[in-house]
């Protein structure tokens, strides 16, 4: 066995290396302005594992749009107002769009494929221009009784068991994306599918992405080598289980699709029209490609979909003016022997404001998803070293108080104040919220129809309160973050019930299914 002291020697020697390896070019323009990093591991006790959306909107006041930190010389770049990250992440997205190359998450786990992690290229390109096809402005229509169905067994659900509201806001992602990409119906609260996906997309957050997703491999991928026997291997044996799994998510829902249109009766889906669409199907890659980027639509749409009708329930809680005023709304347009559906949605501007500005306060991914640079560049005379981690910081933005007054309230009407045109288009927080440029995300049209309908069909049956405990007296929510990368707010009491009989007689006969 080798002494410490010899262990403890070679990784000092291995750290310099990699510092020395990592070490940006040296340019005549200055990186960008940042906290002062200490020598090697950088910037290290600068970070936080929680909320660091939080100090990095102090460094934005404090140094400006664009803020440089470093881990053990990698760079991290933080791009903190709209025009900042337009600039880099959307007009110079031929560099600004690659993935960090993650060894765990990526190779070790099998992850490298789903479209968040797939580095800038030909596949991702084929992969997203599939995702495009399903997804475009003009195919929403389509899936449009589909999320009058889910959003009604949503209700059904949450007035039988509304502490449970996290339960019934994945189970209704789950089984939209479920119905959307592989025409599968899940009829069961413990559907082997639903099961098999709650169960990886669970990995993927609490375990593979734990702790922002970088692991020792990740800084040091020759760990990837280490045999299985020695101490110190468990996450290799850890990642050789959830790739199985991994695979096993991405593998039989798509049998399940190519199985139904063998036998002849399957509904139509992403798999079952791109697998019938013979204009795509040409490259050798399709098959792989069709079976990963279904799988992503669903890895994408939980967490964001818990996140933001989390935001929407806490906010009608707190919020209880603006709750009324939009149930008034309601009343006056849709009445109350019907529910409202998605073509009622001109005739209902406070509705909107109210998903608009859950979009906005709740900041679901609040620094975007990392992009890495793939070229050394300039802007405005900084210099920004290739290989750099660059977040957009989508908090800053949509805390910004010249843009949002008041920023931290909840303020629906904030969206009827006139204001030019321009000034319309920077305060629509929809430019934001789904991150910039080439990876910007393709769920965005599906979202913009599904959540808005399940906001305005909660808001038209449902009273949602502060619970109260057993002497009476209110609860006021306590609120955490505890995700990395999503900001969920953890499970909180809340009272939800139908807001009169003939609300609930209608949320029990939407049983009967739409045509
Ligand atoms: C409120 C809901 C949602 C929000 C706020 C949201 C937000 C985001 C953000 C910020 C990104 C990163 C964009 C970037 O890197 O610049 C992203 C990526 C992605 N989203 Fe969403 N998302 C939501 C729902 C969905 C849904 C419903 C789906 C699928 C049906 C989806 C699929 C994806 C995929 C596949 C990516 C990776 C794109 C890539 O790297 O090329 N998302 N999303």
């Amino acid at each position: 066995m080798p002494s410490t002291s010899v262990l403890a020697a070679s990784a000092c020697l291995l750290v310099a290396f990699f510092v020395w390896f990592r070490k940006p070019k040296a340019s005549s323009a200055s990186l960008p302005p940042g906290p002062k990093p200490v020598p090697i591991l950088g910037n290290v006790f600068d970070l936080t594992a929680k909320e660091l959306w939080l100090p990095a909107s102090e460094w934005a006041k404090q140094y400006g749009d664009v803020v440089y930190l470093h881990l053990l010389g990698v760079g991290l770049v933080f791009l903190n107002s709209p025009d900042a990250a337009f600039d880099l992440l959307d007009k110079r997205g031929s560099i600004y769009s690659d993935k960090p190359a993650l060894v765990m998450a990526g190779e070790l786990c099998g992850c490298k494929n789903m479209v968040a992690f797939t580095s800038y290229g030909e596949q991702s390109k084929r992969q997203r221009k599939l995702l495009h096809k399903a997804f475009g402005v003009s195919t929403i229509p389509s899936y449009h009784p589909l999320l009058q169905t889910e959003t009604h067994s949503f209700l059904r659900r949450l007035i039988v068991d509304p502490a449970e509201y996290i339960k019934h806001i994945r189970r209704y992602a789950g089984g939209l994306t479920l119905s959307v990409v592989y025409g599968y119906e899940a009829v069961s609260n413990d559907d082997e599918f639903l099961d098999l996906a709650e169960e990886c997309v669970g990995l993927l957050s609490n375990r593979i992405a734990s702790g922002g997703g970088i692991w020792p491999v990740d800084i040091f991928p020759s760990l990837r080598h280490i045999p299985l026997w020695m101490p110190g291997s468990g996450f290799k044996k850890n990642a050789m289980a959830w790739k199985k799994k991994m695979e096993e998510f991405v593998d039989r829902p798509y049998e399940f699709v190519k199985n139904s249109i063998k036998m002849g009766s399957y509904k139509a889906s992403f798999c079952s029209n791109l697998l019938e669409d013979a204009s795509v199907q040409d490259a050798d890659s399709f098959e792989f490609d069709l079976k990963w980027s279904a799988n992503s639509m669903y890895s994408g749409s939980i967490d964001t979909t818990i996140t933001t009708v989390s935001h929407f329930l806490l906010a009608m809680m707190l919020y209880p003016e603006a709750q009324k005023r939009a149930q008034q709304e309601l009343d006056a347009v849709v009445g109350s022997d019907r529910l409202p559906t998605i073509a009622d949605r001109s005739s209902l501007p406070f509705v909107e404001c109210i998903f608009m500005e859950s979009l906005r306060w709740g900041v679901p991914v609040p620094l975007n998803l990392p992009h890495r640079l793939m070229e050394d560049d300039i802007y405005k005379g900084m210099h920004i070293p290739k290989g750099s981690m660059v977040f957009g910081n989508i908090w800053a933005m949509l805390r910004n108080e010249k843009v949002y007054p008041d920023p931290h309230n909840f303020r629906p009407e904030r969206y009827f104040e006139p204001v030019t045109r321009e000034m319309e288009r920077k305060r629509n927080p929809k430019n934001y919220v789904f991150g910039f440029g080439r990876r910007q995300c393709p769920g965005m049209n599906l979202v913009d129809s599904s959540v808005w309908l399940l906001i305005a069909s909660s808001l038209a049956t449902l009273d949602i309160s502060k619970a109260v405990d057993e002497h009476g007296k209110v609860i006021e929510p306590v609120i955490e973050f505890d995700n990395p990368i999503f900001r969920i707010p953890n499970q909180f009491k809340c009272d939800m019930r139908p807001r009169s009989p003939k609300a609930l007689s209608l949320i029990k006969q939407s049983e009967i299914p739409v045509i």
